[in-house]
């Protein structure tokens, strides 16, 4: 379907978001031609600019900009629907009243209609009291078209505050136009989780506890928390990754097959998958959850200092850089299979993959030509990034006498499949949400669900139950977390 002419209106316009990757995004959007002939994009927050200014900020001077193929006269064009509204304090009311004047000034001058996409990019603790004074001035819902609300993580700190804010948020605007932003989702290689489960007829019949040892499933990044530290130690590699993408990407994973492939019911199996998620109690969580933060160390992205020594960073934070976990999901398909999820800050690699390890044939067979072949892991490994791609594991025969068995692997690369860039994940997320689809969205209450699982956890660790590890950085992460994989086979796949 195509798009509606709509102003797309971002909070926070002058925050780093924006500048990384929305305004990068919505110029991919422009150059790739789905944005609608009229359109503004209309950025506000605290700053006080010009519309000059802002173009300034977010394109010309932008270091995250970039042009590509498109000509000078593109990027002039694509600025000239930029504009820039300043909000003195986000929840006056004068300020709302001032920025809906100026949609209605934006659709006198260049007829860009009166349908509405908020993003709200500012700080979390705004994210109810935007949405509120939007309903106050009449903008959240239009008889004369369409009002969205985009909302950025974090939703929610924990459980109950994730609760409180969709009562909120849910107070203000209908559940169908709210879209929370999950980056993860806009991935290709996340959405094509389902694509390889549900489209082929020899992985699904496999998927199942009677042939899947055991699943894990990896984001490491190279990269320490940076100059993040102000925000990263309130929230820790739990919160920032772990409660949202990774579990968005565990649903891919293991839910159900969806009766249909459309919002509802695909989001109808995610919300089921989470709920069947085995609560982690409180005291489960020091035999299943491992915690740790780096030390000093060398990763590929260079030297780094402790985690407590980063900019912004109390010198005495409990907060995690790496979180690795053993959960089981109760449910018919998965009961007694092993789930294992891991994340972490200075890792040795960047990398976010998959691995389904399945289990051995009945008979060691060949075992006494060789004692390989009685560990021959039969795997499939989802790259969902870098070299984004699959590879699937098995035995060989090695040439020659005998039955000795060699794993080989079968090895699939995303980019053979398009001479086009794959697009980032915000520019496919933007553009589902000016069409109206949200299947590639949290909906609220699987939000909430994933907030229930992880809630004892933090709570755990809050009261100090479980102790805190250390890594080195540029290490795969404390050992501890090897101890999680007792009993269950193949243990964490560390690539090198
Ligand atoms: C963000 C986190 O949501 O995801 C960051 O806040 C993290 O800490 C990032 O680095 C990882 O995203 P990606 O797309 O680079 O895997």
């Amino acid at each position: 379907s195509s798009v509606d002419s709509h102003v797309l209106v971002i909070f926070g316009a002058s925050g780093d978001l924006a500048q990384r990757k929305l305004i990068p995004a919505v110029f991919d959007l422009f150059r790739g031609g789905y944005l609608p002939e009229k359109f503004a994009l209309l950025g506000a927050s605290r700053t006080d600019f010009t519309d000059e200014d802002f173009r300034k900020k977010v394109v010309f001077d932008n270091e995250h900009f970039e042009q590509k193929d498109a000509s000078d006269d593109d990027v002039k064009t694509f600025s000239e629907k930029l504009f820039y509204q300043d909000l003195a304090s986000y929840d006056g009311e004068k300020d709302i009243e001032a920025l809906a004047a100026r949609l209605i000034k934006l659709d006198e001058e260049y007829g860009v209609g009166k349908n509405y996409i908020f993003y709200l990019s500012t700080p979390p603790k705004l994210y109810s009291t935007i949405p509120g004074a939007l309903a106050k001035a009449g903008l959240n819902e239009s008889e004369e078209g369409w009002s969205r609300l985009i909302v950025e993580k974090p939703f929610g700190y924990d459980e109950e505050s994730a609760v409180k804010l969709n009562k909120d948020i849910q107070s203000y605007f209908r559940e169908n136009t709210i879209y929370r932003i999950d980056h993860y989702l806009g991935k290709e290689t996340v959405q094509n989780l389902l694509v390889t489960r549900f489209a082929n007829g020899f992985f699904e019949p496999l998927w199942n506890r009677n042939y899947v040892q055991s699943v894990q499933i990896t984001a490491a990044e190279t990269v320490g928390v940076g100059s993040r530290g102000g925000y990263y130690d309130e929230s820790g590699a739990m919160r920032d990754m772990v409660q949202n993408h990774l579990l968005q990407v565990l649903a891919h994973v293991a839910m159900e097959p969806p009766i249909r492939a459309d919002a509802p019911s695909i989001r109808d199996e995610k919300l089921k998958l989470f709920k069947s998620l085995r609560p982690i109690t409180k005291k489960d969580v020091k035999n299943q959850v491992v915690r740790a933060q780096y030390t000093e160390g060398r990763t590929k992205s260079g030297d780094v200092v402790s985690y407590r020594d980063a900019e912004g960073v109390p010198s005495e934070s409990k907060t995690e850089t790496y979180v690795g976990m053993k959960f089981f999901i109760d449910n018919w398909r998965w009961a007694g299979v092993p789930f294992f999820v891991r994340t972490g800050k200075c890792l040795p690699l960047k990398l976010t993959e998959v691995v389904i390890t399945f289990k051995n044939p009945p008979q060691a067979l060949f075992s006494e030509y060789d004692d390989y072949a009685m560990s021959c892991d039969n795997q499939l490994i989802i790259r969902i990034q870098p070299d984004e791609g699959m590879a699937l594991e098995f035995g060989m025969k090695v040439p020659g006498e005998g039955f000795r068995v060699k794993n080989v692997d079968m090895d699939f690369f995303y980019r053979d499949l398009t001479k086009n860039d794959v697009p980032a994940a915000y520019t496919r997320l933007l553009l589902d949400c000016m069409k109206g689809e949200p299947t590639l969205y949290a909906r609220g209450d699987s939000v909430e669900a994933a907030w229930a699982f992880i809630d004892p956890i933090l709570k755990a660790w809050e009261a100090d139950e479980v102790p805190l590890y250390s890594y080195t950085a540029g290490s795969w992460g404390p050992l501890q977390a090897d101890a999680l994989w007792k009993g269950e086979g193949s243990g964490w796949r560390n690539p090198s």
